[in-house]
């Protein structure tokens, strides 16, 4: 919660031990400032035509606009690109959580030949910098990437003004009648286990991990399939609370308490910084 109040109040991180890291991977400026460079970087991809931004574009909430993801020669995968948002807190990762650590996953992508195609050696030797160089930097600039400082937060930290009415009827639901925050608790609105939601058209009988609803509202579309179009689509499959999860349940909510909980998350987009200044 500490980093959250700092950000709030727009004190500049700098080094910033509140950060969760990794003993052998402790954040420092160099390492992000190469991490970034990096994260921007089209030669990491095999045709020098895709770089980590391009699917998780800052001007998106490190996010894109494809349903599911679009990789090299125009491939598209089976999930969509998820928001990277206050990742460091993360406690696995990818949509199924198959990978322990931001270490490890962050050169998956690379080597996907679906995603970026470029076999992890070449890409180091095209670079020319170590593996493990590669691995930390970009780890440490994902766990950089913040976001905080949203109506949400404001009205938690006291200001009453902060959500409409409205809002704060769907922040009831949220806690009450529609059961979210059984899942989605927190600062970061996630407990990150896994749930068998329903949720997709692919793949729809599997478990996912629950996602940050931070700056939710401007990253449609949603589900790891990205197959609900808006927040309203969302709110009407968990209405209808069709899965194999004891949290998911019909909610039978009124078309009223359906816009108040989709105006409740709206209250959830705020600032998002990245980097170390
Ligand atoms: C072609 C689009 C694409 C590119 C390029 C790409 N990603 Fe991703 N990223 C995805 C998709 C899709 C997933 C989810 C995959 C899954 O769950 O199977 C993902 C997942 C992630 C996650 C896990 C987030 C979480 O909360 O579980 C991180 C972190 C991440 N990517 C960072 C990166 C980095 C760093 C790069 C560059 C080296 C990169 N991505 C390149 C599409 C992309
Ligand atoms: C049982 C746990 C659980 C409950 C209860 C729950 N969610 Fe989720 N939520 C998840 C999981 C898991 C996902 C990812 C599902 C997927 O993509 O297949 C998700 C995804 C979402 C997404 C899309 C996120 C994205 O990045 O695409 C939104 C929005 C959302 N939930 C809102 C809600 C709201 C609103 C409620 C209450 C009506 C709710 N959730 C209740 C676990 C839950």
């Amino acid at each position: 919660m500490i980093w959250l109040l700092l950000f709030a109040l727009k004190v500049p991180l700098g080094l910033d031990t509140h950060i969760p890291v990794p003993d052998d991977n402790p954040l420092n400026p160099e390492t992000v400032a190469l991490g970034r460079k990096l994260f921007f970087d089209k030669r990491l991809s095999k045709d020098n035509s895709i770089a980590c931004a391009t699917c998780h574009d800052p001007k998106r909430a490190f996010t894109d606009e494809h349903p599911r993801a679009k990789g090299i020669n125009g491939q598209i995968g089976r999930r969509r690109s998820p928001r990277i948002l206050n990742r460091a807190w993360g406690k696995s990762f990818f949509w199924d959580g198959r990978s322990p650590t931001l270490e490890d996953q962050v050169v998956q992508p690379i080597a996907n030949p679906i995603e970026m195609g470029l076999p992890l050696d070449e890409a180091v030797a095209r670079l020319g910098i170590s593996e493990t160089t590669l691995r930390r930097a970009l780890a440490s600039y994902v766990r950089t990437i913040l976001a905080g400082n949203s109506p949400y937060d404001r009205f938690l930290a006291g200001d009453r003004a902060a959500l409409t009415p409205q809002q704060q009827k769907g922040l009831q639901l949220f806690r009450g009648k529609a059961g979210c925050i059984s899942c989605h608790l927190g600062p970061n609105l996630t407990d990150e286990e896994l749930h068998q939601t329903g949720a997709g058209r692919i793949d729809s009988g599997k478990p996912f991990k629950t996602p940050s609803l931070r700056q939710i509202a401007e990253a449609a579309p949603y589900f790891h399939d990205g197959s609900a179009p808006t927040l309203e689509t969302v709110i009407d499959h968990y209405d209808k609370g069709e899965a194999n999860d004891p949290e998911i349940r019909p909610l039978h909510l009124s078309p009223d308490e359906k816009r108040a909980l989709s105006e409740f998350l709206k209250s959830l987009t705020g600032d998002i910084q990245e980097g170390l200044q």
